[in-house]
C-alpha cells in the first residue's frame, strides 16, 4: 500500500473508490454549515431524518439543520445518548419507529451527527430501514472521523449469557458522504482526542501493509504522529486536519482492498483490528482506569485500543516477528498520549483469554490476533501460541 502524501490544508477530499458504493470523505473547517448543499448533491430525497449525539453543542447542530433547511430539506430529528451502554437493539428500535413515523422513502437520507456510537447506531438504522436508505455521516469526534465513519461498519452491542458483546449485531452499509468538520473538535476533551489518537497510532503501525509496495520508510506515518502527539493532544486544528485526512486515506485504502473483511490471508481489512482483540477484552471491564485514577473508569474504546496496541506489539515480539525496540516504541507512544500503558486491576490471563475467545474475529473457534511485524507492517496470526497471548497480556499488566 502506498502511504498517502500528507495533504495540504483546506478541504481535503478522500475518495473511497468502492464502485457503485463509492463516496467522498470531506475533511475541513465549518463543513456542517455546508451540510445541506453537499447532501443534496448525493441523494435524491428531500426528507432528512437527523440523528444527533446529545453531547453536541447546540450551535453546531443548529448550523447543520439550518443548512439542510435552506437546501430544501424537510427535517425530523432524534437524539442519541452517546454511550456504549446505549448502543443497543432498543435504541435502534426506538429510532426505526421514529423514522417510520416520518414516512421517509428509500431516497430520503438519514444523517448522523456525532461520535462513534451515534454513527454506528444511525448507520445500522439506515442499513435496515426499508432494507437500506442513504446515510450521511458527520463525525464530530476524532475517533469517528478517522475510523468509525469510514468503511461502512454499522451495528450495536448485544448482551449475551456470557456478557456484553461489542458490535455483535450489524451490517456493512457504506455512507453516501462523510463530512468531517474539524471545527467540531474544538469542544472535545483531551481524553476524547486521545481516544482518537490511538486509532491513528494503529494506522501508523499498519500503513505500509497491504497491496502494493510501501513508499518510503514504512513507519513514516507512525513517526509523524508520535512526533506531534503533544500538539495534537492540545487540539492544534491545522495539524488535526492533516492527521485526519491522512488517516482517512490509509483506512480507505484498506476498505477498498477488502470491503467486507473477507480476506482469508494474513492481511486485508482485518489488519485494521490491530490492538482490538486485546482491547475489546478489557474494554468492558468496568473498574479499569486509563491513568490510575478510579474516577476515570471505565476505559473509553480508544484507550482500550491503545493498551491493545501495546499488547499486540509485545505479542509480536514474543512471536519473533517484531523487535523489542519497536515494541518499546509503541509503549512510549502510548505513554506520550497521556496513558499509563500498564493497567491496574487486570483480571487473570485466563479471564482475558476467555473474553478474547468471544471476540467476533474468532473464526471456527480459532483466535485471531493482529501483530505488528516491522516498520508500518502487520499480519493476522491465527491460533497464536498461548505464551504469545500471555506475553501480550503481561505487557499491559502492572508488575508487582
Ligand atoms: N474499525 C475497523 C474497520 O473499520 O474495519
Amino acid at each position: 500500500m502506498k502511504i498517502p502524501a500528507m495533504p495540504e490544508r483546506s478541504h481535503h477530499v478522500v475518495h473511497v473508490g468502492l464502485a457503485d458504493r463509492a463516496y467522498d470523505v470531506v475533511v475541513g473547517e465549518q463543513l456542517l454549515t455546508e451540510l445541506g448543499p453537499r447532501t443534496a448533491d448525493v441523494v435524491r430525497g428531500r426528507r432528512a431524518f437527523v440523528i444527533v449525539d446529545d453531547n453536541l453543542p447546540k450551535a453546531l447542530t443548529d448550523g447543520a439543520l439550518a443548512s439542510l433547511e435552506s437546501s430544501g430539506f424537510t427535517i425530523a430529528t432524534a437524539s442519541v445518548k452517546a454511550s456504549e451502554s446505549n448502543k443497543t437493539i432498543d435504541t435502534t428500535a426506538r429510532l426505526l419507529h421514529a423514522v417510520a413515523q416520518t414516512r421517509q422513502d428509500r431516497d430520503d437520507p438519514i444523517i448522523a451527527i456525532g461520535g462513534g456510537v451515534t454513527g454506528d447506531v444511525a448507520g445500522f438504522v439506515a442499513a435496515t430501514y426499508r432494507r437500506g436508505v442513504p446515510i450521511v455521516h458527520c463525525p464530530t469526534t476524532l475517533l469517528a472521523m478517522v475510523d468509525a465513519s469510514v468503511g461502512g461498519k454499522t451495528g450495536v452491542n448485544l448482551m449475551t449469557p456470557t456478557g456484553l458483546k461489542k458490535n455483535l449485531v450489524g451490517a456493512f452499509w457504506q455512507p453516501a458522504l462523510v463530512l468531517a468538520d474539524v471545527a467540531s473538535l474544538a469542544s472535545l476533551s483531551e481524553r476524547h482526542l486521545r481516544a482518537g489518537l490511538a486509532e491513528c497510532l494503529k494506522h501508523g503501525l499498519i500503513a505500509a501493509s497491504g497491496p502494493g509496495q510501501p513508499a518510503g520508510p514504512g513507519d513514516e506515518l507512525f513517526r509523524w504522529t508520535v512526533e506531534r502527539l503533544i500538539k495534537l493532544r492540545m487540539g492544534d486544528s491545522e495539524l488535526l486536519e492533516e492527521l485526519i485526512a491522512t488517516n482517512v486515506a490509509v483506512k480507505a485504502a484498506f476498505v477498498v482492498s477488502d470491503e467486507r473483511e473477507e480476506s482469508r490471508g494474513t492481511g486485508g481489512r482485518a489488519l485494521l483490528n490491530l490492538g482490538h482483540t486485546f482491547g475489546h477484552a478489557i474494554e468492558t471491564i468496568p473498574h479499569l482506569t486509563p491513568d490510575g485514577r478510579p474516577d476515570n473508569a471505565p476505559l473509553h474504546h480508544g484507550e482500550a485500543v491503545a493498551f491493545g496496541l501495546v499488547a499486540a506489539a509485545y505479542a509480536g515480539e514474543a512471536l519473533g516477528r517484531f523487535d523489542g525496540t519497536q515494541a518499546e516504541a509503541v509503549r512510549v507512544a502510548v505513554e506520550r498520549m497521556g496513558l499509563e500503558s500498564r493497567l491496574m486491576g487486570l483480571p487473570s490471563d485466563e479471564a482475558i483469554v476467555e473474553a478474547m475467545m468471544h471476540d467476533k474475529k474468532v473464526r471456527g473457534g480459532r483466535l485471531r490476533i493482529v501483530v505488528p511485524t516491522g516498520p508500518g507492517t502487520a499480519e493476522v496470526v491465527e491460533s497464536p501460541p498461548e505464551d504469545v497471548v500471555r506475553a501480550g497480556i503481561d505487557a499491559m499488566r502492572i508488575r508487582r
